[in-house]
């Protein structure tokens, strides 16, 4: 049987293989999705042992530069992320990298959630591999003007000047704007600690914000609780982000990309 795996570290926890089995299940492909713990140094012997037999991974925390580094070519929305989270293996034996985050978020903003980026003003806060990974999709769904801010500043300005033949972007400090925006995404690692970035509470309006935030827990995020209190039009996690950045993955290797909407709301259940 046709083999894929998600490699990390850790990965125990990961809700890949439950999604491409519903994947598979729901269209009909016969296919086998497991976990591969690569060791922290060990990270290429264990993708290219995987991929002898093997047909793809995806690729999760902390390998995704490790994996662009690794891939034979890129597509174009890896090589502007830097980053690989959907690795290939083509007839010839060669690998080709893709970069399915930013697809898979803008999808679930635009297509789950209904709002169109056309014309936003935009707020992405984080200047990190997860921030770098979604930027040109974002600026392809036509935003009026995507601001990068970061607590630090350098990293912003770095990240806007890699993209700024892409659309309209800048950079900032976490502290610099004030008026009100249309979205704020939040792609740094604060949540993972539970904490949030300490961003004006000004940039909501409130009952006409959207805020995203990129991560997912089982309860609601920081972010979010954050973006709530303070009167958010809409928040919404990176859940549906992460099932359709499967689907995308799944689409490229299978040529059948799935329905994610029963997908979501089984693992909202669960
Ligand atoms: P990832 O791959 O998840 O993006 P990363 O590359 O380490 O991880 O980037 C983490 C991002 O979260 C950075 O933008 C970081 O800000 P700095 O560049 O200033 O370090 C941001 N971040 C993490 N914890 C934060 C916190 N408590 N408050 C604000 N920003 C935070």
């Amino acid at each position: 049987m046709d083999q894929y795996a998600v490699v990390g570290n850790p990965i125990e926890h990961s809700k890949s293989p439950l999604i491409h089995a519903l994947f598979a299940e729901q269209t009909g492909q016969q296919l086998e999705y497991g976990k591969l713990l690569a060791p922290l140094d060990g990270f290429e012997a264990s993708v290219r042992d995987f991929l002898r037999t093997g047909l793809g991974v995806n690729v999760t925390v902390p390998f995704k530069e490790q994996a662009w580094a690794l891939v034979d070519a890129h597509s174009a929305a890896a090589e502007r992320a830097g980053a690989v989270n959907t690795i290939l293996r083509r007839e010839d034996g060669s690998l080709l990298g893709d970069n399915t985050d930013g697809k898979g978020l803008v999808r679930d903003i635009q297509v789950n959630a209904g709002l169109s980026l056309d014309g936003l003003n935009v707020l992405l806060v984080g200047a990190g591999g997860a921030a770098r990974g979604v930027i040109q999709p974002l600026l392809a769904a036509g935003p009026a003007h995507l601001c990068v801010i970061n607590r630090t500043v350098s990293k912003a300005e770095e990240l806007a000047a890699l993209f700024v033949d892409q659309g309209p972007i800048a950079a900032a400090g976490l502290q610099w704007l004030v008026e009100p925006v249309d979205l704020i995404i939040n792609a740094t690692s604060a949540s993972l600690a539970g904490d949030v970035p300490p961003i004006p509470d000004s940039l909501i309006k409130p009952g006409h914000t959207w805020c995203y935030d990129m991560m997912y827990s089982s309860g609601e995020t920081a972010f979010n609780q954050w973006a709530r209190e303070h009167g958010a039009a809409r928040c919404i996690d990176g859940l549906g982000m992460l099932v359709e950045q499967a689907a995308e993955a799944f689409a490229l290797w299978r040529g059948v990309r799935p329905d994610t909407a029963p997908v979501l709301a089984r693992l909202r259940q669960a």
